[in-house]
């Protein structure tokens, strides 16, 4: 059985990735919902039915273990899919989100204020403040929405998401670590750093694939279900010649098929 990763869009790719670096040999597939990209626009009733359907197909497609990589589905979907779909639909499925690994990696090393960058839907969620919450009740967070930055890298329009990059940045007053809280962003998360250099900028793309690796390590009983040929299967729901130029930037020669 395989490693399923699901985004609303492309950005998942990077994540893709690093998971594919940390853990070569399994066989992954992943679905991209180009379709009704941006999730971060829409309201919680749609991102829901949309994030269960992805996940459907991905169980259709033999994953034993699905990583919703995108935030904006991880903060409004998630539990509702491991609490009430999963036990009734496929309860031998494990569903994990991106939320929890990257509260964890932000509170690492020392912090006293911590920026949240994302979209309006999971900064409407509260998810990060909550969770970061939930392990240091003290600590000052400061949740920054970014709708801009997504159409602008998924454009490629990279001009255009650096400037909107800086902008953002320079919208934290006083924080001392920055969650970068989209899938999208770690496209650009060199911006950030350069925007703010004293700042320690959380990319999920530095933190997924060792976080995967652990849990797998952790959890021998989902672990010696998956397969090791190393295959990997990329389905969107839309496919244009836009997204076509970003997945090549990402995995050059990728097949993407559209489902
Ligand atoms: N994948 C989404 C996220 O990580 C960003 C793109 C969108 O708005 O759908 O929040």
């Amino acid at each position: 059985m395989k490693i399923g990763v699901f985004d609303s869009g492309l950005g998942g790719l990077v994540i893709t990735r690093a998971f594919i670096k940390a853990l070569p040999e399994y066989d992954y597939v992943y679905y991209g919902d180009t379709k009704h990209l941006p999730y971060g626009e829409k309201t919680s009733g749609r991102i829901l039915n949309y994030t269960l359907e992805a996940v459907k197909f991905l169980i259709s497609q033999d994953c034993a273990i699905i990583i919703i990589a995108c935030n904006t589905a991880t903060s409004i979907a998630l539990r509702y899919i491991q609490q009430r779909f999963i036990p009734e639909y496929a309860p031998d499925v494990k569903v994990l989100g991106v939320v929890i690994p990257t509260v964890e990696e932000a509170l690492e090393a020392h912090t006293a204020k911590v920026g949240v960058v994302a979209t309006n839907a999971t900064v409407r969620s509260h998810i990060y403040q909550t969770e970061l919450h939930k392990i240091r009740p003290e600590l000052e967070v400061e949740e920054i929405a970014a709708p801009k930055l997504v159409p602008a890298i998924e454009d490629n329009d990279f001009a255009l998401a650096e400037a909107l990059s800086k902008e953002y940045a320079a919208a934290f007053s006083n924080i001392d670590s920055l969650i970068l809280g989209c899938t999208h962003y770690p496209l650009v998360k060199e911006y950030f750093r350069k925007s703010l250099p004293s700042v320690r900028v959380v990319s999920q793309d530095e933190l997924m694939g060792a976080k995967l690796a652990d849990y797998l390590h952790r959890h021998t009983e989902i672990n010696c279900r998956l397969s090791q040929n190393g295959t990997h299967n990329f389905y969107v729901s839309k496919i244009n010649k836009h997204y076509q130029l970003l997945a090549n930037m990402l995995f050059p020669g990728i097949d993407i098929h559209e489902h």
